[in-house]
């Protein structure tokens, strides 16, 4: 189908639900009603989870990250996506005796001593892993939005409440941030959590669960994030047909989309949005005509 034509369709499809709700395209990265997110800030670009990959992401036009975030030794949170420090860290020569580097046995002055850029190009040497408070304040210097997922909440009890409680403090769960925060995690018992302790907050439950079970989770979540080679269009379709806590229908981002074939079926999917590690190409290919 024609590029327009399939994201004619897909905005018919999706009618007017506004939670994802799309700005300016020039400024915002969507084309038509779909939303572009960038993955781990735009982390083909820049190394993921860090400061530069949002003022990446910035810099192409994308209002969306997503991030990932899990706790220090002292309790502190921070931006990182492995429950290791080794693969995107120096870590391993720092502190050579600390095998396996698990995030969870280092302090935040620890980790703030680590270089998280040059694994990735020698451009980005001495780029460091973010806290959550610094990676909030890059995220709303920007006017950005962010996709927070909640990583390996098993292993740190309690995490959900200190998020919250840190997006409160930051200014996150006030009325000008409605519809710029979405919490998602791969953990149904996390998600449920957030949702109880602040109803308002939009969630995204990361995976594909049966349609019949869907309701289950429309208890909680707003959203169903499940891999893009997990779906269908039926599947899509069986989201959509269900309400979720907020009493609008539930919403798909589907992820990981990095290449125009992908993006294109995605968006035949009829998925409201697409999580990519490059979204500018997702962005090139679907508003090619
Ligand atoms: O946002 C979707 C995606 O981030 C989930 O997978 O492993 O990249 O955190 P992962
Ligand atoms: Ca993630």
């Amino acid at each position: 189908m024609h590029a327009r034509a399939v994201a004619a369709t897909t905005t018919a499809l999706l009618g007017t639900a506004a939670l994802l709700s799309p700005v300016p395209a020039a400024r915002a990265g969507d084309v038509g009603r779909l939303t572009v997110l960038a993955h781990r800030g735009a982390s083909a670009y820049a190394p993921e989870n860090t400061l530069a990959a949002v003022d990446k992401a910035a810099a192409l036009g994308f209002t969306w990250v997503e991030n990932d975030v899990q706790r220090t030794r002292d309790g502190r949170l921070v931006v990182i996506h492995d429950d290791s420090l080794r693969r995107t860290t120096n870590v391993e020569q720092v502190f050579p005796g600390r095998a396996p580097w698990k995030v969870k046995d280092f302090t935040a002055a620890e980790i703030a001593r680590l270089d998280a850029g040059s694994w990735f190009s020698r451009a980005y040497t001495g780029t460091r892993v973010p806290t959550l408070a610094q990676y909030m304040r890059e995220v709303e210097h920007h006017h950005e939005k962010l996709l927070l997922e909640i990583k390996n909440p098993e292993l740190y009890p309690g995490v959900e409440r200190q998020i919250l409680e840190q997006l409160g403090d930051e200014g996150w769960l006030d009325r000008r941030h409605r519809g710029r925060l979405v919490v998602q995690s791969f953990s149904a018992d996390s998600l449920r959590l957030v949702h109880r302790l602040r109803p308002a907050v939009t969630t995204g439950y990361l995976g594909t669960p049966s349609a019949a079970t869907l309701p289950r989770y429309a208890g909680f979540a707003d959203l169903i994030n499940p891999s893009v080679g997990s779906i269908s269009a039926g599947y899509v379709r069986s989201v959509h047909s269900v309400h979720g806590p907020h009493g609008r229908p539930l919403r798909v981002l589907t992820w990981t989309v990095d290449d125009a074939v992908t993006a294109w079926k995605a968006v035949g999917y009829g998925v409201d949005g697409v999580i990519s590690n490059k979204p500018d190409v997702v962005r090139a290919a679907l508003r090619a005509s």
